[in-house]
């Protein structure tokens, strides 16, 4: 006697059967899109390693986060573009620099209705680049870093910002930035960690995107996590979450899905990735020169991150991800 056999094909002889078997859904629910405000511009500045990403005024930023609230996408992370950049990177927590004006403009226009969350670094801000003081070596100075961060947070947090993102990779950094905010009284402000944040070339294009020249002293290897260990990105998630951090992010995303998988296994918290700069770029040349379809790549690498085990996914792919999942 011979046994049926299971034949996986039937339950994907149709839409609507693939569609009810499907394991892993991806939602307008689960994006983030990263935005850029620059101060002292009159027109946004598209960003010429990112298609159809642009440099923000007010002005504009103002619409486009109106237009991806439309969309329903549920928050937006802000980076800021100042004027004057010097050492220590001071506009990051001057309470009229651009990104703190920039979230009270969109909490006027939005009240609570999008979540307003803002990268904490001082990189975007630094005449060298860097994402902190440098010390007398040329090395970034971890403990004199953290007295930065914590002010640009309660100058965010002040600002009204929902979620603040430290990305420099300062040890201690969340735990700074937690005593800060509370001893401010804002106990409410909750942290994205940039928990596991590699050293990766991938932020090539991010870098035009924030007018970011590396300049002296180490390169960010001595401060993000060098690509080999994956064991080390569950210390530092653990340090992160042990510091005060309310939620945890790996980046990159799509090159680091075992590290996204590994912490989702090893934590309860929410879990972010970030689809950056790089990935977004390498899909968006390639349809540009007809040699894939943009949409279905990049839809592919959203659902293979929510596969790996990310809840939310922070993403240059929101506004178009969001209108595809529209239909
Ligand atoms: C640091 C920061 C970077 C990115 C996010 N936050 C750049 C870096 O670490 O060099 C990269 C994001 C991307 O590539 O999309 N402020």
């Amino acid at each position: 006697m011979t046994f049926p056999v299971s034949r996986p094909r039937r339950l994907r002889r149709t839409a609507a059967l693939r569609r009810l078997v499907a394991e892993t859904r991806l939602s307008v629910d689960d994006l983030v899109a990263p935005l850029f405000v620059r101060e002292g511009i009159d027109e946004p500045q598209p960003v010429a390693s990112l298609p159809g990403v642009f440099q923000h005024t007010r002005a504009s930023l103002r619409a486009e986060v109106s237009a991806l609230h439309d969309l329903g996408v549920p928050g937006v992370i802000l980076f800021g573009i100042p004027e004057r950049k010097d050492a220590v990177g001071s506009e990051a927590w001057n309470p009229d620099g651009i990104v703190q004006v920039a979230l009270r403009d969109l909490r006027d226009d939005l009240g609570d209705d999008m979540v307003l969350l803002a990268d904490l670094c001082v990189d975007e801000y630094t005449d060298h680049g860097h994402c902190g003081v440098l010390d007398g070596h040329g090395s970034v100075d971890n403990d004199a870093t953290l007295e930065l961060y914590a002010r640009a947070a309660v100058a965010q947090a002040d600002a009204g910002v929902d979620v603040t993102a430290p990305s420099g990779m300062m040890d201690g950094q969340v735990g700074a930035i937690r005593t800060a905010l509370d001893d401010a009284g804002h106990h409410q402000t909750a942290i994205l960690a940039y928990a596991a944040k590699y050293a990766s070339a991938l932020y090539g294009p991010f870098r035009d995107a924030v007018n970011v020249e590396i300049v002296g002293g180490e390169d960010r290897r001595g401060y993000q996590q060098d690509p080999p260990n994956a064991r080390e990105a569950t210390v530092e998630v653990g340090a992160d979450l042990e510091e005060g951090a309310d939620m945890v992010m790996v980046k990159p995303a799509l090159a680091y899905l075992d590290v996204i998988t590994d912490i989702r296994a090893s934590v309860d918290v929410p879990l972010a990735a970030y689809h950056v700069s790089g990935e977004y770029a390498m899909v968006a040349a390639a349809a540009a020169n007809g040699w894939l379809d943009g949409d279905a790549v990049g839809m592919e690498h959203l659902l293979a991150i929510r596969r790996a085990g990310a809840d939310f996914i922070l993403t240059y792919l929101a506004g178009r991800a969001a209108e595809i999942l529209q239909g």
